[in-house]
């Protein structure tokens, strides 16, 4: 099987999103990375974000270095709503004055044992995962309702839908990402705004690459087998955005090598 680096670092280039402008939070690494280089791939002018700032360099460096056109933006997404706000300003101002496309992407996933976790650990869940997109959709939303175009894809969990015993608040967390999915699906979808989730399966990641050991225990059952790469995630989320998902609305995509869905055993 061919690593996420390796498919992502000699993606095939097409047209399907040229003349659109994507915001793609959380993208300096990980899921995000991918899904903004795979969009770049396909057309899109890409703004890639995140807290680190060479690390967004480095991002645009892959993707312009590969023909596509990308801008680097450095936001902390669990800062106040006000900030927020200001961030997706300039994010716009950079892309030209329009956000087409919204990937709810960053999120964090601290804490294990529910007595276990900090103030600053539920602060910055709730304030990443769910605020954050909230503040986003709110401003960016309505204008591409205005426009009568626009889609919006929010990056949930496989967690969200079974109880595990080890992590209880960020399973929340993605929980209302998917209501949101939805209830957005339902204010947005009659003026032209789809939006849509994807579920990621246990993935390899920056994040998660200290609980290797983990993922891969959790994977060995699942008909993958292996942990997911980012590129799976990306390649979902290109297809949310496509014009050839114009018919799904307020649905979560699952892409976890079937660990939600199955039991091998
Ligand atoms: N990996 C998995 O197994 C898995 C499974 C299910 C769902 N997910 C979800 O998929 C998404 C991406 O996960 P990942 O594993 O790719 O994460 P990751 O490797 O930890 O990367 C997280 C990304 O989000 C950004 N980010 C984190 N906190 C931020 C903040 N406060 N403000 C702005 N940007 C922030 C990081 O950028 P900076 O470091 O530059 O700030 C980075 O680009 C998350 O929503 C996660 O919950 C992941």
């Amino acid at each position: 099987m061919r690593t996420n680096e390796e498919i992502l670092s000699s993606l095939p280039s097409d047209s399907a999103l040229a003349g659109r402008t994507a915001l793609v939070t959380g993208s300096t690494g990980g899921i995000g990375e991918a899904v903004a280089r795979v969009l770049a791939a396909s057309g899109a002018e890409v703004l890639v974000s995140g807290r680190d700032a060479g690390r967004a360099r480095g991002v645009v460096d892959a993707i312009t270095a590969s023909g596509g056109r990308a801008h680097a933006l450095t936001a902390d997404l669990g800062a106040a709503p006000g900030e927020i706000r200001a961030f997706a300003e300039r994010a716009q101002e950079a892309l030209g004055g329009r956000v087409d496309l919204l990937v709810n992407n960053a999120g964090v996933y601290p804490g294990l044992l529910t007595p276990s976790v900090t103030d600053e650990e539920m602060e910055a869940l709730w304030a990443t995962n769910v605020r954050a997109p909230h503040v986003l959709v709110a401003l960016l939303a309505p204008r591409m309702a205005e426009r009568g175009a626009g889609v919006v894809v929010n990056v949930g969990s496989w967690m969200a839908r079974v109880g595990v015993p080890y992590k209880a608040l960020y399973p929340a967390t993605k929980a209302a990402v998917e209501q949101l999915t939805r209830a957005w699906a339902a204010e947005f979808g009659p003026r032209g705004v789809r939006v849509n989730g994807v579920a990621p399966g246990a993935t390899a990641t920056r994040g998660t690459a200290g609980n290797a050991d983990q993922l891969a225990a959790m994977t060995k059952a699942t008909p993958a087998g292996v942990p997911v790469r980012p590129v799976d995630i990306a390649y979902a989320v290109r297809y949310l955005v496509s014009d050839e998902a114009a018919f799904v609305q307020g649905a979560t995509l699952d892409v976890d090598g079937g660990l939600a869905a199955t039991r091998l055993r």
